[in-house]
């Protein structure tokens, strides 16, 4: 052992702080061009942390029963000392996680960044996804209001769909013949326990993977490939400290829309917090219009655009399964969209009206028109993946520049 005369000595001689310091920010080369979609990743990291902290405050005043949950609630914003800030901030921040990870994922889109090396990182990421939903599913319970309550009531019964076991498998899932008291316990401990885990976990291992194969940038080649003499990427800096600095930036600008809503604009017209979950959960009042919170309206829309229940469950499911294999459905090498064809460019801008338009659609009350819309709207959403092997292949591309262009 060396001598040690710091605490920093002392503690690196039985684990490696220094040393991970330098891997994975004094010494982990990244891109010099990284423009403003590369500002995402570390908010998303930030909206995390912020759901963690007011969240085990509310835990702290929140009662998880049928017969209290709603009043605690109400205590909460009354009564705790800056309660109402708390939830607002944990209301707001679930809005503002999937804003943030949709741009996250986007620029991913944008710049090829799902390709090889990074499909693993593009897979984790999408099982990231998957629990933020599952987390956003199981958290939306627990107010108990109106729209808590008949929101899990339609989505764990879109699980009787399925052939011979879906009635034993919604009331294991409930715990109940309905949404009860037991299923809001449930639902109560996967959101404050489990969730948290495996989306903390995962996201280590994301940025390990990151880390792994080094970032992409606006560019999408390899900065690794052109060294100076130092050995060191030519087009690359130290994330810390220029990116650290650079994303605070990034922080301070986030945080003065974040919040503004926050202070002034909390329920965001009905989107962020819904008016019938103000209303006490009434098993047998149904409120005259369901849907979920924004973020899961695109989906919604894809389920409800099937007239039958298994086929619209499967083609909800298969909206988001399809995207974990996205990095074997693009052949073109070219990573980033500057120097792919008009193919791709034509496919995502079409993608991306049809994501938004299905968002909308999912908020609104069915009608015949809504429901030719999204019919159409599905079948773009499901052409820009199937038919991705075909037209990336004929893609004409241009020549990636070997340096990056800033
Ligand atoms: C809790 C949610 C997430 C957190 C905290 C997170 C964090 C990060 C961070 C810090 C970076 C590096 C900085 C950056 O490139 O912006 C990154 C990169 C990346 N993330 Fe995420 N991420 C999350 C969710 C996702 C999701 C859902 C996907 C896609 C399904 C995804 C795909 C990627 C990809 C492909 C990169 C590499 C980008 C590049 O190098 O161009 N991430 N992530």
């Amino acid at each position: 052992m060396k001598k040690e005369s710091t605490l920093n000595e002392w503690i690196n001689n039985r684990f490696p702080l220094t040393k991970m310091f330098r891997e994975h920010a004094s010494e982990y080369y990244a891109p010099k061009n990284f423009n403003i979609w590369y500002y995402f990743g570390s908010l998303a990291l930030f909206v995390l942390i912020n759901q963690i902290v007011t969240g085990i405050w509310l835990a702290m005043s929140y009662k998880p029963s049928a017969q209290e949950a709603f009043h605690s609630v109400e205590y909460i914003m009354r009564d705790v000392n800056f309660g109402w800030l708390l939830r607002y901030l944990h209301s707001t921040g679930a809005s503002a996680f999937f804003i943030v990870v949709y741009l996250h994922m986007f620029r991913a889109l944008l710049y090829g960044s799902y390709k090889k090396p990074r499909e693993l990182l593009w897979v984790v990421g999408m099982f990231i996804y998957l629990c933020l939903m599952a987390e956003a599913f199981f958290g939306y319970l627990l107010p108990w209001g109106q729209m808590s309550f008949w929101g899990a009531k339609v989505i764990t019964s879109l699980f009787e769909a399925i052939p011979f076991v879906g009635t034993t498998l919604v009331e294991w899932l409930r715990g109940d013949f309905t949404v009860s008291d037991v299923t809001l316990n449930r639902f109560y401990a996967m959101h404050i326990v489990l969730m948290p885990i495996l989306l903390l976990g995962l996201v280590v291992v994301h940025i390990l993977a990151l880390h792994e194969v080094g970032s992409n940038n606006p560019d999408g080649n390899d900065i690794k490939k052109i060294k100076g003499p130092d050995g060191k990427p030519l087009d690359g800096i130290a994330f810390h400290p220029y990116y650290t600095v650079k994303d605070l930036v990034g922080l301070v600008v986030f945080l003065i829309v974040f919040l503004g809503i926050v202070f002034f604009w909390p329920d965001m017209g009905g989107y962020f917090l819904e008016a019938p979950n103000f209303i006490p959960a009434n098993p047998m009042v149904t409120p005259e219009h369901i849907a979920p919170v924004w973020y899961m309206t695109p989906f919604y829309a894809i389920l409800r655009a099937i007239p039958s229940k298994l086929g619209g469950v499967m083609c909800m499911a298969g909206a988001i399964a399809i995207l974990f294999v996205l990095p074997w459905l693009d052949r073109n090498p070219v990573r980033s969209i500057r120097y792919r064809g008009w193919q791709y460019k034509l496919a995502l801008t079409l993608f991306t009206i049809s994501f938004i338009t299905l968002g909308y659609l999912g908020l609104m009350p069915p009608s015949p028109v809504r429901m030719i819309a999204a019919q159409v709207c599905s079948v773009v959403y499901f052409s820009f993946f199937i038919f991705m092997p075909i037209y990336t292949t004929l893609e004409v591309k241009k020549q990636v520049p070997d340096r990056v262009t800033g």
